[in-house]
């Protein structure tokens, strides 16, 4: 057997020792968002270091554990911390998570991240939805034998991000009267920050915002069958765009203060899918 899907196999086996929780949606919060978990009606947490080779986060403000419980009657596991390549995790371990979601039962993933702003107009505090992403900075997590029993060697990224999902997200900030960006996301290696060099030439490619995360996630989600949508909230403008230095602080203190309206726009994605 391969042994990626081995590991999967094993992760699999302790998390259903624990709980027999089938969730049909996947949540995994960024940097900043993490106490979203408070909105949740929680049935069982699961700290990631108690699944034997299961990858725990090193990053600053990303408490590693799976919560399962529900969101206005939905069955939801949450993914509060999520692994970085920049860690110095193989790319296999940064999609476990992921893969392990899908098999616990999860059909949708929605994905959130902090970001840097591109785009025009772009401000911080912003949401974007993102409809595309650019994937040719990160290493592709599919690299390696193919996983048969998961998906197909060469999946297709045309839908990456479910317009049937993207949809639902519309029609929610609309109700809420939430102003909501849309654009491309496009994910850096770090954990430096990018230069304005870098930016520059993002923005001619065509990305609205830039991360550390999410794209892998993404690739490996489509993959292996997952329905996946995902919003970013903009932090920070990017290097360049922004007049001063950034800093992780600014990063996490803008997730913060987003979070309360991220919050019950993530709420009220998940009753209405
Ligand atoms: N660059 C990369 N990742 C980020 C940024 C940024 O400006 N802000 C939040 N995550």
């Amino acid at each position: 057997m391969n042994p990626n899907y081995e590991k999967l196999q094993r992760c699999l086996k302790t998390v259903r020792e624990r709980t027999d929780f089938v969730p049909e949606i996947a949540l995994v919060l960024g940097s900043g968002l993490g106490d979203y978990a408070r909105n949740m009606e929680v049935e069982y947490e699961l700290p990631y270091r108690e699944i034997p080779g299961f990858p725990v986060s090193t990053a600053p403000g990303h408490d590693g554990r799976f919560i399962f419980g529900r969101v206005g009657g939905r069955k939801v596991v949450c993914m509060k911390g999520r692994v970085h390549f920049y860690e110095g995790y193989e790319i296999s371990d940064v999609i476990l998570p992921i893969r392990l979601m899908y098999l616990l039962g999860a059909k949708i993933l929605f994905l959130t991240n902090a970001a840097g702003g591109i785009g025009d107009g772009f401000q911080p505090g912003d949401f974007m939805m993102i409809t595309d992403h650019i994937s040719s900075f990160a290493v592709n997590p599919l690299i390696g034998p193919n996983i048969d029993e998961l998906g197909e060697r060469f999946p297709d990224m045309s839908n990456a991000y479910d317009p049937g999902l993207q949809e639902t997200i519309r029609s929610a900030a609309k109700e809420l009267g939430i102003v909501l960006r849309e654009g491309v996301y496009v994910q850096a290696t770090g954990p430096s920050y990018e230069s304005p060099a870098e930016i520059r030439m993002f923005k001619l490619l065509g990305a609205d915002a830039v991360g550390m995360s999410t794209v892998p996630e993404v690739i490996a989600a489509n993959h292996c069958g997952f329905r996946v949508c995902a919003i970013s909230c903009i932090s920070n403008l990017a290097a360049g765009i922004a007049k001063h230095k950034l800093t992780m602080e600014e990063v996490f203190e803008a997730g913060r203060k987003a979070a309360p309206l991220f919050e019950k726009l993530v709420t009220k994605v998940i009753e209405d899918f």
